[in-house]
Parts: C-alpha cells; structure tokens; sequence
C-alpha cells in the first residue's frame, strides 16, 4: 500500500510572514484583543476561515481569462447555471455577490415578522438575516451535537423528534420552510447524513413545509455520506450530490467555500414562481439576473471550481488534511469536536480552559493565546458570536464554546499542520497557568464578534 498524496502540484507560491512573540503582543493589543482587526502580515498561518481563502487551479485560472462580461445573457452565466443543474438538479439560478446576499433576497422573499425557522445550528449570517426580520431560529440539531467527546458520525443531523414538536406547536403560515445546513459549520463543520436529509424532506412533506438547504460545503457532505454511511461506498460524489438536493425546494450557496473561488454566492431554485418572486430583489440589492453581483470571468471560474470540488481525489485530500491536524491533536489530549468535521478543527474550549470563566470568554482567550504563541489566526465560536438575546439583551451562553481553525483549501502543506499542532500542544502544556479572560469593552448592536474591543481582565 503506498502513502496518500495530493492530486496536485504548486505551481505559484505567495510568501507569508514569521514574527516574534513581543512583536504579536504589540499588535494584537493595537487590534483592540479582536483577531479580525489585525493585518493579514502579522499572522503567519491564517485559520480565521476556509471561505474564500482556497486557491483556485490552473483551469480555474484559464476559465476566468475567458469569462464573458455582456451585461445580460452571458455565456459564463450560462455555463455556471448548466453546472449547478447538472450537480444539483436545480434549473432555476440567481448568482449572488456571495451567500448571505443570497439569504437577504431568498429571506427578502420568505421570512415575515413573528415567523420561526427550524433547522440544525444556523450559521450566524443566516441566524442574523432571520432575526434581522423579527423572525426566530430554531434550533433542531440532535443532542450528541453538544457532546464533543460523543464520536456520533453524523453531528450535522437534524432530531425529528425536535422537529416534529417545533411543526405540531407552531401554525403552519409562521413556519416558511426548513433550513438543513451541509455541512453544520456551528457545530463542527459536521455532516448530515442521506437518511436524514430523506426524513426531514418526509415530515416537511407531511406539514407542507418547503425545504431549503444551505449548502455552503456540500461537497465536504457528500464525502462524509460516501465514506461513513452504509451502502453509499460505491457511489460518486456527484451522484450522492443530486441525491442529497433531490430532497429540497432549493439551496442558498456561499460560492466561497465548496465553489472553490474567492469570491461569488448563488440561489438556486426548483419551483420558476419564486425564482420570478426571487429575481426581482436580486435585480434591487445584486444586479441583473444573469449575473446579481459576480462578473463573467468569476462566474466562469465558479463553474469549473464546482466540478472540482465535487471530485472524489480532491476531496479525499483535502479532508485528510484536515483530519491530519485533528488526529495529532487528539493523540496529545486536546479536546475537540469529535469526530474532526470537514473544514476546521474545533477545539473544546470549556475543556481545554476550564480555569476562565464563561464571563470571561474562555475561547477567544485561547484564540487571543494561540496568536500570541505562534502566530495562527483561528476564530472564537463561542458566546461573543453568539450575540446578546435581541429581546432581553442578555449575553447568549451556547452550550458549546469553540476556538475553529479553519483550515483553506489547497493552500497550506502538512508542515503547516505539524507547525499549528505543535503551537496549539504548546499552549495546552500550560494551560493551567491560563485563569483570567477578557471583557467587553466595546460591541456592536449585532454580529459583534466582527468588531468587538475587549480587554484583559
Ligand atoms: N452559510 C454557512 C454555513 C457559512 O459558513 C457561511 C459563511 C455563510 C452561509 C455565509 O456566506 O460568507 O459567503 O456570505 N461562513 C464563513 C465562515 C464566513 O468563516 O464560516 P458568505
């Protein structure tokens, strides 16, 4: 048997920059102790996240040469939607600057006042569009979900007990469709599984329920459903693809991550009435229908990055790698969302800090501390994104609290790995020393994580 490899080669480098343990405190004090405010030169393995951070192939980079700028009816335009019918079965597409333009348009349309939207953890850009509306999300994820150390093979699933409750106490008009999010990025970038996609899709059926699906990282999903679950071996991801969306209405896309591009979101629908009801807002807050904020060359890309990333090699390389960081970590003791999900690993930060108390921020401090010890950006899922309640203004405490290194797509080497594995094995050998966390010092009224100031107990 021979090792894996990578199914690619580097054919272009870009430097990035070591710095010193003195010269990191110095700046992250300057960033006011929030690790979006720092400049990507003072971060030398950046993990804040996989979205739009991956590197594109050389014939990503030839498509892009040849995209097709027409205003209306471009032929790159045409190209990308011929891709997504083909992977997704959807035939109706409305390309979006990236994925929560395309939850502002499809909630535009959908979500009222009063409204509640059941699904598995929303991410927190969707949550926010949601709540924007005065509507609310509501949480159906299986309990094993919350259990870092339960070894569930598929974290992402949806309870239908939960959701069942959720359908039989609230009147149908408030509940405008199910959400299932694939991979679930809030609770560890963990799968759902076919056949609860397939039970889901049954009891939204049952109450009339449209199902929608945010499929920032569906190819990662389809990959789990091949690898873990039974019967599903011996077929293409691409096949387990159609499956998978053969059980909703439509999907809301950030091009961002499984695109395999820097930059690009798309709404894709099977019903042609709420495309028409959906076109007219992309027209308002994105662009003409044939483009709704991309341009050609970058559309053209996205066809081909979809194609890639719905490749078995490519796939199995890439969540390797990820699982490669995982395992090392979890051989030293590290406790983590486990198993490792498809795009980052999560740490457990109640565990690995059990001395900061939850007032305190237990994972940004350990974020704050990585930094500091050897310059890798990773990001705090935990209270501070979690938001205050937008009625009673108080903090939000979720019962998980992660440091998430997200790891880019084809863009760092498993010496990177070793490097961030070491750091992190570093920090945990002195984690007892580690007793006081931060305070809010200065937030915003939503989505404060972005633009938080906080300060050293
Ligand atoms: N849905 C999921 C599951 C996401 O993870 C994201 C973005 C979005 C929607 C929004 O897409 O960024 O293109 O507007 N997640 C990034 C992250 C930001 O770091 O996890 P976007």
């Amino acid at each position: 048997k021979l090792p894996y490899a990578e199914p690619y080669r580097i054919k272009m480098v870009e430097p990035i920059f070591p710095s010193t343990q003195e010269q990191r405190s110095e700046w992250i004090k300057s960033a006011g102790y929030n690790l979006f405010n720092l400049r990507s030169e003072q971060v030398f393995v950046d993990l804040l996240t996989d979205s739009g951070t991956g590197a594109m192939s050389d014939l990503q980079w030839a498509a892009l040469m040849r995209g097709d700028e027409s205003y209306a009816g471009s032929r790159s335009f045409h190209e990308l939607k011929d891709t997504v019918e083909r992977i997704t079965g959807f035939a109706h597409l409305l390309p979006t600057h990236q994925g929560r333009a395309a939850e502002n348009v499809l909630f535009s349309v959908l979500v009222k006042e009063g409204d509640r939207v059941p699904g598995n953890s929303h991410f927190d850009t969707t949550k926010g569009h949601i709540e924007f509306r005065k509507a609310t999300a509501v949480d159906c994820t299986v309990d094993q979900a919350f259990d870092t150390s339960s070894p569930h093979p598929f974290k992402g699933n949806l309870s239908l007990e939960k959701l069942r409750k959720e359908f039989t106490s609230t009147p149908k008009e408030q509940i405008p469709f199910c959400l299932i999010t694939i991979t679930c990025n809030t609770s560890g970038g963990q799968p759902v599984s076919l056949e609860n996609i397939r039970q889901v899709s049954a009891l939204c059926k049952e109450f009339s329920i449209p199902l929608f699906f945010d499929a920032a990282r569906f190819a990662e999903n389809a990959y789990f459903i091949q690898q873990r679950e039974e019967g599903q071996k011996e077929r293409s991801i691409k096949e387990i693809c159609r499956e998978m969306f053969s059980y909703g209405d439509g999907m809301t896309m950030s091009s961002k991550k499984d695109g395999l591009v820097n930059i690009g979101g798309f709404i894709a629908l099977r019903d042609k009435a709420l495309y028409d009801k959906a076109s007219t807002l992309v027209i308002v807050y994105e662009g003409f229908v044939t483009y709704g904020g991309m341009s050609g060359r970058d559309m053209a890309a996205l066809a081909v990055g979809l194609d890639e990333a719905t490749e078995h090699g490519y796939l199995h390389s890439r969540i390797s790698q990820v699982e490669y960081l995982g395992e090392r970590l979890l051989k030293s003791g590290v406790p983590l969302q486990n198993p490792i999900g498809g795009h980052a690993v999560f740490i457990d930060a109640l565990k690995f800090l059990p001395h900061v108390p939850r007032e305190q921020f237990p994972a940004q401090t350990l974020a704050l501390e990585l930094y500091r010890e050897a310059g890798i950006r990773g990001v705090e899922i935990g209270a501070i994104l979690a938001d205050r309640d937008p009625l009673t203004r108080e903090n939000r405490y979720p019962q998980t609290e992660f440091v998430r290194l997200a790891i880019p797509r084809r863009t760092y080497t498993n010496n990177h790995m070793d490097y961030v594995a070491q750091a992190v094995e570093n920090v945990f050998a002195r984690r007892d020393e580690i007793t006081k966390g931060y305070r809010i010092i200065e937030e915003a009224p939503i989505m404060r994580h972005f633009t938080v100031q906080l300060s050293p107990v």
